[in-house]
């Protein structure tokens, strides 16, 4: 069959199964109340979870960071790409979260997607074995792949089955990978009992903190200062698109793990460096996430999380335990899914439909994402939507 009349084919059969996605165009910046396809919505899509990304002093940061830097960092860091800005933020990241290990110290990444990529393939190769957590993010898994290590996938948080399966192994590298905060569950993975198998099994940790930096722990330092970790074994991955408000990612760890990412990291190495404009406004992002503004926003985000658990546990769906701002709610089947999606599009509530292969089949979800930008106003707003579909939905299968 030819090229095209396959992929047309493909692309049927996701509109059958209702897998078929479609982008938004939003006309507003991010915030609470944004313009998507021409409509005012109330957005619980994105993981602005701060509500930091059309902060006022960041976008003068970006402004003067461009001022200061030029539009574009003309090369790779290892080839005059590395500016100034990059090497402060780098600085930045490295006091900011580096306390779990003795000589931190900070790379910064132009996204979380690549800094996964470049830990996993510089850590690991043939001989290694990654255990990696069954629900993991695709970065994670791809970076596992594309390492060629052997790959043990264990049970969601299930860590006496890792460590069973480290018992078993008898592999000169093991490479523990897990997200801190699941990014399609929000639940929080059992940090202190990894730490301690990988320490018991001269194991490396890498932790993907995407959705607990700036959100957890004491001024936003991530989900490791939270659980107050400490382990020279440990490799920590976050990501500045999302609480940060910006874009591109760090791994902090050991002084020695970053050399050697910079010397082997492939997608640090061979991709031009992002503009150091970025880089300087999350330097300015860090300093609202550190101070009393960053504390300010982390109780109102407290405060709408434990509005929503209580609202949607009044639901006929399933609320997924979650006490950070990803907060589930499991529908099941995909097109029932996608009606609930389009009901509260319709009344102007956008929270996205999470379907397989980002979930695991039968498992299709809303996931409504909270940003310290929202107001109770929003909230009822949803909480309303909710309860009438919700009825609705009860009605139709009695
Ligand atoms: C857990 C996790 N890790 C990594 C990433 C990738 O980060 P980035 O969007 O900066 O590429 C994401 C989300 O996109 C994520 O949810």
């Amino acid at each position: 069959m030819p090229l095209l009349d396959t992929l047309e084919q493909g692309l049927r059969e996701l509109d059958a199964r209702g897998l078929r996605r479609r982008r938004r165009t939003i006309d507003t910046p991010c915030d609470a109340h944004m313009t998507v396809d021409g409509r005012e919505t109330i957005g619980f899509a994105s993981n602005d979870y701060l509500g930091l990304a059309a902060h006022p002093q960041l976008v003068a940061a970006l402004a003067e960071g461009a001022q200061r830097y030029g539009a574009g960092s003309g090369g790779s860091h290892l080839l005059g790409g590395h500016s100034r800005a990059h090497a402060q933020l780098e600085d930045d990241l490295a006091a900011f979260v580096g306390g779990f290990v003795d000589a931190p110290r900070a790379l910064y990444f132009s996204t979380g997607y690549m800094a996964n990529l470049g830990v996993l393939t510089a850590l690991a190769g043939r001989g290694t074995t990654i255990f990696s957590d069954a629900l993991n993010h695709a970065s994670l898994i791809d970076g596992a792949r594309l390492s060629r290590a052997e790959i043990q996938i264990y049970p969601h948080n299930d860590t006496d089955a890792l460590g069973a399966m480290l018992d078993a192994s008898d592999a000169n590298v093991k490479l523990i990978v897990s997200d801190t905060v699941f990014s399609m569950d929000g639940d929080v993975a059992p940090l202190a009992r990894l730490v301690e198998l990988a320490e018991r099994h001269d194991a490396w940790l890498v932790v993907d903190d995407a959705h607990g930096f700036g959100v957890l722990g004491p001024q936003g330092r991530g989900a490791i200062a939270e659980a107050a970790l400490r382990s020279p074994q440990l490799v920590m991955v976050g990501t500045l698109g999302k609480a940060a408000g910006v874009s591109g990612a760090f791994v902090c760890a050991h002084a020695t793990v970053i050399e050697w990412l910079v010397q082997r990291a492939r997608p640090y190495i061979f991709t031009t460096a992002s503009s150091p404009s970025v880089a300087h406004a999350v330097s300015a992002s860090l300093r609202i996430i550190g101070g009393e503004e960053g504390d300010a926003r982390r109780a109102h985000l407290n405060h709408l999380i434990g509005r929503t658990r209580a609202m949607l546990k009044q639901t006929c769906w399933l609320p997924v335990d979650s006490m950070t701002a990803v907060q589930p709610l499991v529908i099941g089947a995909n097109d029932a899914t996608l009606a609930l999606q389009a009901e509260l599009e319709r009344d102007g509530l956008w929270v996205p439909a999470i379907r397989p292969p980002t979930v695991p089949e039968g498992t299709s979800r809303l996931r409504i994402s909270l940003s310290a930008a929202h107001s109770d106003a929003d909230l009822d707003r949803l909480n309303t939507a909710l309860e009438q579909a919700s009825r609705a939905a009860l009605e139709h299968h009695a």
